[in-house]
C-alpha cells in the first residue's frame, strides 16, 4: 500500500511539473544525423613544450588521451613544423615548432621535433586512432620573408620557386611517419590561409595563401606527390582549416574539380561564421568528410567557460554536423588573456603542476560518453545533444542549462525501452562530472529534472535488448 501511495504522489507531482516545466525535450531515434568518429586536439605547442618534461608528460597524456583516466581524445592533429631561421627569437613559448629540413641542401634531421612526437606516440598508446598532419608554415628558407611566422605586411609567404619543395617536404614527413608506425589519414598543407594574420617576426608559425590559384596548385602538387610516393592509398588531402565557417565555405568554392579529387575532407575552424547548414550541405554534395578541426575558449576557473564550450559544441554538432570536433590546445601555458587551456601548465617549468580547470570537466561531460561510432540523433532542443550507440544499445543525452536560474526539464524518452540509467553533472556547486544519486523515475516516458543554474548534465541510458 505504501508503495502505491508513493507512486501516486509522484505521479501528481510529475504532472504538476510537466505543466510548470521550462521545456519539454523530445528525443527522436528515427531522425539520425552524423556518425561520430571522435573528439580531438591539436598537439603543436603544448606537445612541443611538455613532451620534453619526463616528470609530468605521462600524467598530461593520461588526462588528454586515456578514456578511463581522462578525456579519451582519439583524433590527433600533428603539426609538421616549418622551423624558423635559427637566428630569430620571436615565437611564443612552445611556438618554436622545429622543422625537419634546416636548409635547402641539408639532409633531413629525423631526430627533430622529439617533444611533439613523444605526445603523438603517447596518444596512440592510449587509444588514439585517427591522425592528421597539417602545416602552419613551410620551412623559413622556402619563404619570401625568410621567416616562418609570415610574410612582410601579412603577404603570401611561400616563394613560388619552392612550391614543389614544399609539397615534397610535407609528403616526405608523412612517408617517414608511416614507416615509424603513424599513418596520417589526411594531410592539410594550410592553416587559416586567407586570414591575413601571419606576419614576419610574429609569435607563431603562419603562412597566407590568399589566392585561389596558389591553393589549387599546392593541393595538386601535394596530391601528386602522395601519389608518386605510393602514399595516396593511406593518406589524402584535407583543407583549408579556414578561421571561420563562412570563409571555409567560400574557399571550397574556388577549388577546381580535378584538384578536388585529391581531397577527402573539409576542415573548418569555428571562431566565427554562420553558414553551418550550408557548409554541411556542400560537404555532403561533394562527398567529403567534414571536421570542426579547431576551436578554443579563454581559460577560466568558472563554470562560464564550460557553458561557452558547451554552447559551441551544441551549435556545431547540431547544425554543422561534423564527424569530429577538435579542441585547439587542451593544455596551455598559463598566461592571462591568451590562455585557452582546459588544463593550465607552466611551459617553462619541467616539473610544472597541471591545473585542471572546470572547463575540462565540461568537455569531459561529452567526451567520456559520446564515443566513436555513436550516431548523433535528433532532439528538438538546442541545449541538448543526443547520441545513440546501436551496437551497445546506449542512449546518451548531454543537457546544458546555460541560464543563471535553475530550470525544470521534462525529457521525453518514450521512444526508447530504457533499463538502467545514470546521470553525471558539472556545475559551480563543486560538481565535476559527479555521479548524481539515482532519484529519478521515468513516468509515462518522461523524466522530470530540475537542472541547476549554469550546469551540464549527461544522462546515460542502457537500453533493453529484445
Ligand atoms: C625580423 O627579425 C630579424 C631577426 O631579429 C631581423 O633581422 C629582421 O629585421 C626582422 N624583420 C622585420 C621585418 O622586422
Ligand atoms: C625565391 O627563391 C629564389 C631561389 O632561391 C630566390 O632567387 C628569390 O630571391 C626568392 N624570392 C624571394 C622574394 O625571396
Ligand atoms: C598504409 O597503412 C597501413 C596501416 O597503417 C600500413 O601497414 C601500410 O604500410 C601503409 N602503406 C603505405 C604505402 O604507407
Ligand atoms: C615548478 O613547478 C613546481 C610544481 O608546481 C613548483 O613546486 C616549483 O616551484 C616550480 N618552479 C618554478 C621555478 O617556478
Ligand atoms: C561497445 O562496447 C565494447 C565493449 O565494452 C567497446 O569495446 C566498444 O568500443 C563499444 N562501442 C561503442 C561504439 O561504444
Ligand atoms: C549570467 O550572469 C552573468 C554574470 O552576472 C552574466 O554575465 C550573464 O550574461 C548571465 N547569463 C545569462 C544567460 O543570463
Ligand atoms: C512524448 O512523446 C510521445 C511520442 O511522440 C508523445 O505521444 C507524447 O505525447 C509525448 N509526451 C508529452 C508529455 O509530450
Amino acid at each position: 500500500m505504501a508503495g502505491f501511495k508513493i507512486r501516486f504522489l509522484l505521479t501528481i507531482s510529475t504532472l504538476l511539473s510537466i505543466v510548470n516545466a521550462n521545456k519539454l525535450v523530445f528525443i527522436d531515434p528515427n531522425d539520425r544525423w552524423q556518425v561520430f568518429e571522435g573528439w580531438g586536439t591539436s598537439l603543436c605547442w603544448f606537445a612541443n613544450a611538455l613532451g620534453g618534461f619526463p616528470d609530468i608528460r605521462n600524467q598530461a597524456a593520461d588526462l588528454v588521451f586515456d578514456i578511463s583516466k581522462g578525456l579519451g581524445l582519439n583524433v590527433i592533429r600533428y603539426n609538421i613544423g616549418g622551423g624558423d631561421d635559427p637566428s630569430h627569437h620571436h615565437m611564443r613559448i612552445g611556438g618554436d615548432v622545429p622543422g625537419f629540413l634546416p636548409c635547402e641542401n641539408c639532409d633531413y634531421d629525423w631526430t627533430s621535433d622529439a617533444n611533439q612526437r613523444w605526445f603523438l606516440f603517447a596518444a596512440k598508446d592510449r587509444g588514439a586512432d585517427i591522425f592528421e598532419a597539417y602545416s602552419n608554415s613551410p620551412p623559413y628558407w622556402m619563404t619570401n620573408s625568410g621567416c616562418s611566422a609570415g610574410g612582410s605586411n601579412f603577404a603570401d609567404n611561400l616563394n613560388f620557386t619552392y612550391y614543389d619543395a614544399f609539397a615534397n617536404y610535407l609528403t616526405d614527413v608523412v612517408e617517414w611517419y608511416s614507416l615509424e608506425g603513424i599513418t596520417f589519414r589526411t594531410l592539410d598543407p594550410f592553416n587559416e590561409p586567407t586570414l591575413r594574420a601571419w606576419n614576419v617576426n610574429g609569435s607563431q608559425e603562419g603562412c597566407s595563401f590568399n589566392d585561389c590559384s596558389a591553393m589549387n596548385t599546392i593541393i595538386r602538387k601535394v596530391g601528386d606527390s602522395l601519389y608518386f610516393k605510393g602514399l595516396l592509398g593511406n593518406t589524402s588531402v584535407s583543407f583549408a582549416d579556414e578561421n571561420t565557417i563562412d570563409q571555409e565555405f567560400f574557399t571550397i568554392s574556388c577549388i577546381e574539380n580535378n584538384v578536388m579529387s585529391y581531397v577527402s575532407q573539409y576542415n573548418t575552424h569555428a571562431y566565427g561564421g554562420a553558414l553551418r547548414g550550408e557548409l554541411h550541405d556542400i560537404s555532403k554534395l561533394d562527398g567529403k568528410r567534414l571536421w570542426m578541426s579547431e576551436s578554443g575558449f579563454t581559460a577560466s576557473e568558472e563554470m562560464s567557460a564550460s557553458i561557452e564550450l558547451s554552447k559551441q559544441i551544441l551549435n556545431d554538432m547540431r547544425n554543422l554536423k561534423p564527424v569530429a570536433w577538435v579542441y585547439w590546445q587542451v593544455i596551455e601555458h598559463i598566461q592571462p588573456g591568451i590562455d585557452w587551456g582546459l588544463i593550465g601548465a607552466d611551459f617553462s617549468n619541467s616539473s610544472t603542476s597541471l591545473d585542471i580547470r572546470l572547463a575540462y570537466y565540461g568537455f569531459l561531460q561529452y567526451t567520456r560518453f559520446i564515443r566513436p561510432g555513436y550516431q548523433i540523433i535528433s532532439s528538438n532542443d538546442e541545449d541538448t545533444l543526443a547520441a545513440y550507440d546501436a551496437i551497445n544499445k546506449t542512449l546518451v543525452l548531454v543537457c546544458t542549462n546555460k541560464n543563471n536560474i535553475s530550470e525544470v526539464w521534462n525529457i521525453n524518452v518514450t521512444m526508447f525501452d530504457i533499463g538502467l540509467f545514470s546521470a553525471y553533472r558539472t556545475s559551480n556547486n563543486n560538481e565535476k562530472l559527479t555521479l548524481l544519486p539515482n532519484t529519478w523515475f521515468i513516468i509515462d516516458g518522461i523524466i522530470n529534472y530540475e537542472s541547476p543554474a549554469n550546469s551540464i548534465t549527461t544522462w546515460v541510458f542502457n537500453l533493453k535488448l529484445h
